[in-house]
Protein backbone atom coordinates (compact mmCIF):
# COMPACT_ATOMS: atom_id res chain seq x y z
CA UNK A 1 0.00 0.00 0.00
CA UNK A 2 1.32 3.76 -1.09
CA UNK A 3 0.43 5.07 1.99
CA UNK A 4 2.47 2.56 3.91
CA UNK A 5 5.50 4.17 2.31
CA UNK A 6 4.90 7.94 4.13
CA UNK A 7 7.17 7.63 7.04
CA UNK A 8 6.57 10.86 8.73
CA UNK A 9 2.85 10.96 10.69
CA UNK A 10 -0.48 11.27 8.45
CA UNK A 11 -4.05 11.54 9.16
CA UNK A 12 -6.67 10.42 7.19
CA UNK A 13 -10.34 11.88 6.66
CA UNK A 14 -12.93 10.32 4.59
CA UNK A 15 -14.24 11.73 0.84
CA UNK A 16 -17.34 10.90 -0.86
CA UNK A 17 -15.39 7.82 -2.85
CA UNK A 18 -14.95 6.33 0.23
CA UNK A 19 -18.10 6.48 1.66
CA UNK A 20 -19.75 4.85 -0.97
CA UNK A 21 -21.32 1.18 -0.50
CA UNK A 22 -20.95 0.85 3.10
CA UNK A 23 -17.28 1.95 2.14
CA UNK A 24 -17.05 4.50 5.44
CA UNK A 25 -17.15 1.04 7.45
CA UNK A 26 -14.05 0.18 5.53
CA UNK A 27 -12.06 3.15 6.71
CA UNK A 28 -12.93 2.76 9.91
CA UNK A 29 -11.24 -0.70 9.79
CA UNK A 30 -8.57 0.36 7.56
CA UNK A 31 -7.55 3.95 9.00
CA UNK A 32 -9.75 3.86 12.36
CA UNK A 33 -12.05 7.28 13.41
CA UNK A 34 -14.06 9.40 10.35
CA UNK A 35 -13.56 12.35 13.26
CA UNK A 36 -11.19 12.79 15.57
CA UNK A 37 -8.50 14.95 17.55
CA UNK A 38 -4.94 14.65 17.59
CA UNK A 39 -2.25 17.18 19.44
CA UNK A 40 0.63 17.36 17.42
CA UNK A 41 3.71 20.26 18.61
CA UNK A 42 1.78 23.04 19.24
CA UNK A 43 -1.61 22.50 17.33
CA UNK A 44 -4.56 20.53 17.59
CA UNK A 45 -5.67 19.21 14.46
CA UNK A 46 -9.22 18.33 14.32
CA UNK A 47 -10.37 15.73 11.44
CA UNK A 48 -13.91 15.97 10.24
CA UNK A 49 -16.06 13.66 7.99
CA UNK A 50 -18.05 15.51 5.38
CA UNK A 51 -18.71 12.05 3.56
CA UNK A 52 -22.01 10.97 3.03
CA UNK A 53 -22.70 7.14 1.64
CA UNK A 54 -24.08 7.07 -1.99
CA UNK A 55 -23.57 10.87 -2.68
CA UNK A 56 -21.10 13.47 -3.39
CA UNK A 57 -22.10 16.29 -1.86
CA UNK A 58 -20.56 17.35 1.44
CA UNK A 59 -22.08 17.71 4.71
CA UNK A 60 -20.68 17.95 8.30
CA UNK A 61 -24.05 17.77 10.07
CA UNK A 62 -25.35 19.01 13.63
CA UNK A 63 -24.02 16.31 15.59
CA UNK A 64 -20.58 16.61 14.20
CA UNK A 65 -20.64 20.62 14.20
CA UNK A 66 -21.28 20.12 17.98
CA UNK A 67 -18.57 17.87 18.67
CA UNK A 68 -16.55 20.51 16.80
CA UNK A 69 -17.53 23.40 19.10
CA UNK A 70 -16.58 21.57 22.00
CA UNK A 71 -12.92 20.67 20.50
CA UNK A 72 -12.27 23.66 18.76
CA UNK A 73 -9.30 25.85 20.36
CA UNK A 74 -7.48 28.94 18.36
CA UNK A 75 -4.62 26.34 17.78
CA UNK A 76 -7.23 24.15 15.94
CA UNK A 77 -6.48 22.99 12.40
CA UNK A 78 -9.47 21.80 10.88
CA UNK A 79 -9.19 19.53 7.72
CA UNK A 80 -11.96 17.28 5.78
CA UNK A 81 -12.48 16.59 2.25
CA UNK A 82 -15.36 18.97 1.02
CA UNK A 83 -14.36 22.41 0.31
CA UNK A 84 -16.18 25.03 2.32
CA UNK A 85 -16.20 28.17 -0.17
CA UNK A 86 -16.07 27.56 -4.29
CA UNK A 87 -13.03 27.08 -6.19
CA UNK A 88 -12.27 28.88 -9.44
CA UNK A 89 -12.06 26.98 -12.81
CA UNK A 90 -13.99 23.89 -11.56
CA UNK A 91 -16.72 24.09 -13.25
CA UNK A 92 -20.77 24.69 -12.05
CA UNK A 93 -20.70 24.81 -8.44
CA UNK A 94 -22.59 21.55 -6.73
CA UNK A 95 -20.95 19.82 -3.73
CA UNK A 96 -19.47 22.49 -1.51
CA UNK A 97 -21.02 21.56 1.94
CA UNK A 98 -24.49 21.96 2.37
CA UNK A 99 -23.80 23.21 5.83
CA UNK A 100 -20.93 25.39 4.88
CA UNK A 101 -22.29 28.66 6.53
CA UNK A 102 -22.49 27.16 9.81
CA UNK A 103 -19.15 25.50 9.61
CA UNK A 104 -17.75 28.97 8.52
CA UNK A 105 -19.20 30.47 11.22
CA UNK A 106 -18.21 28.00 14.41
CA UNK A 107 -14.83 28.17 12.83
CA UNK A 108 -14.63 32.14 12.43
CA UNK A 109 -15.80 32.06 15.89
CA UNK A 110 -12.96 30.16 17.55
CA UNK A 111 -10.82 32.12 15.88
CA UNK A 112 -9.05 28.96 13.67
CA UNK A 113 -6.27 30.03 11.91
CA UNK A 114 -6.32 27.02 9.08
CA UNK A 115 -8.37 24.92 7.39
CA UNK A 116 -7.38 21.90 4.98
CA UNK A 117 -9.83 20.66 2.15
CA UNK A 118 -9.74 18.95 -1.03
CA UNK A 119 -12.52 17.46 -3.64
CA UNK A 120 -12.00 19.98 -6.24
CA UNK A 121 -8.75 18.32 -6.95
CA UNK A 122 -7.45 22.37 -7.70
CA UNK A 123 -5.17 24.24 -5.83
CA UNK A 124 -6.41 27.26 -4.27
CA UNK A 125 -6.46 29.40 -0.65
CA UNK A 126 -9.09 31.70 0.51
CA UNK A 127 -8.81 34.02 3.32
CA UNK A 128 -12.07 33.82 5.40
CA UNK A 129 -12.11 36.91 7.91
CA UNK A 130 -9.44 35.50 9.62
CA UNK A 131 -8.86 32.17 8.48
CA UNK A 132 -7.26 30.65 6.08
CA UNK A 133 -8.77 27.81 3.64
CA UNK A 134 -5.94 25.82 1.57
CA UNK A 135 -8.35 23.60 -0.84
CA UNK A 136 -5.11 20.82 -2.43
CA UNK A 137 -4.95 19.74 -5.78
CA UNK A 138 -4.20 15.82 -6.24
CA UNK A 139 -0.99 14.61 -5.57
CA UNK A 140 -1.48 11.18 -7.27
CA UNK A 141 -4.22 11.61 -10.24
CA UNK A 142 -2.15 12.25 -13.48
CA UNK A 143 -5.30 13.19 -15.83
CA UNK A 144 -5.34 16.35 -13.50
CA UNK A 145 -2.61 17.85 -15.23
CA UNK A 146 -1.04 21.06 -14.12
CA UNK A 147 -3.18 20.40 -10.64
CA UNK A 148 -1.22 17.15 -10.02
CA UNK A 149 0.46 18.79 -6.88
CA UNK A 150 0.83 18.52 -3.10
CA UNK A 151 1.29 21.86 -0.35
CA UNK A 152 4.13 22.30 1.78
CA UNK A 153 2.62 24.55 4.97
CA UNK A 154 4.21 26.32 7.49
CA UNK A 155 1.81 28.03 10.23
CA UNK A 156 2.43 29.93 13.19
CA UNK A 157 0.57 33.06 15.23
CA UNK A 158 0.90 35.35 12.92
CA UNK A 159 0.87 33.76 9.21
CA UNK A 160 0.32 30.98 7.46
CA UNK A 161 2.43 30.04 4.17
CA UNK A 162 0.81 27.53 1.94
CA UNK A 163 2.64 26.65 -1.21
CA UNK A 164 1.67 24.61 -3.96
CA UNK A 165 4.05 22.46 -5.72
CA UNK A 166 3.25 21.47 -9.13
CA UNK A 167 4.50 17.36 -9.34
CA UNK A 168 5.18 17.51 -13.21
CA UNK A 169 6.55 21.30 -13.68
CA UNK A 170 7.81 21.51 -10.06
CA UNK A 171 6.44 25.33 -10.17
CA UNK A 172 5.60 26.11 -6.91
CA UNK A 173 2.86 28.83 -6.17
CA UNK A 174 3.11 30.53 -2.68
CA UNK A 175 0.46 31.83 -0.99
CA UNK A 176 1.73 34.18 2.00
CA UNK A 177 -1.45 34.99 4.59
CA UNK A 178 -1.10 36.97 7.33
CA UNK A 179 -3.85 36.17 10.08
FE1 LIG B 1 -14.10 14.13 -3.60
Amino acid sequence: MELKKIQSPYLIVPGNHDSRHEGYKKFEEFFGKRFFVKEMEDYRFIGLDSSEPDIDEGRIGRAQLEWLQQHLSPQSVVFLHHHLVPIPYTGRERNVLVDAGEALKILDMHRVPLVLSGHKHVPWVWKVNNTVVSTAGTVSCERTGSNQSFDIIELNEKKVVVEKVSIKTKNKQKYEVEI
